[in-house]
């Protein structure tokens, strides 16, 4: 069937059609496979992006649950309105513990949820702030409430036991 739809090149053809004659039975098949292969890899890519996705929130998963408890600092050393940095839950994950007026402590992760930049408890502006876009943060809720921010600060849950504040786990991922 193939060789019926190849057309033979006849005399007064030019000469580049004469010296390269196109087989169209071949030529669809080609298209055919590439069309296919084209369906292939997109599928492909998909069932690793979704997979990558799943796999990422098992990874978060697993990295909220089950946290060590890690003493911060003593009730005493953070006077109200002041702030304490620390890592938690290891050196990769920088994190700020707020003693907010009223004697209530709150601990947040210290990346900003936009580019990540160090944010920073400003008690005078009643805000946490991340100087690098001039996103803000309720200190009370970690909610972002101006700039560019997309959502609020990760939550760090926190313990007084006796004298001490511990790290006891995560909120949000
Ligand atoms: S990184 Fe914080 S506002 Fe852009």
């Amino acid at each position: 069937m193939a060789d019926q739809l190849t057309t033979p090149p006849k005399d007064g053809d030019p000469l580049w059609q004469q010296d390269f004659p196109i087989n169209r039975g071949e030529e669809l098949n080609n298209s055919r496979r590439q069309f296919l292969k084209f369906l292939g890899l997109t599928s492909g890519a998909f069932f690793s992006g979704t997979l990558a996705m799943a796999l990422k929130a098992v990874f978060e998963e697993n990295r909220t649950a089950n946290l060590p408890a890690l003493r911060i600092a003593a009730v005493s050393d953070v006077a109200e309105g002041r702030s304490v940095n620390f890592h938690y839950p290891d050196q990769s994950y920088p994190a700020i513990l707020i003693h907010l007026p009223g004697n209530q402590f709150v601990a947040y992760e210290q990346r900003c949820t936009h580019l990540l930049c160090p944010v920073l408890y400003e008690n005078d502006n009643h805000r946490i702030f991340c100087p690098c876009h001039d996103g803000v943060f309720d200190p009370a809720s970690g909610r972002n409430i101006a700039g560019p921010p997309p959502r609020p600060l990760n939550k760090i849950k926190l313990e007084v036991r006796g004298t001490d504040i511990y790290a006891v786990g995560r909120e949000g991922a």
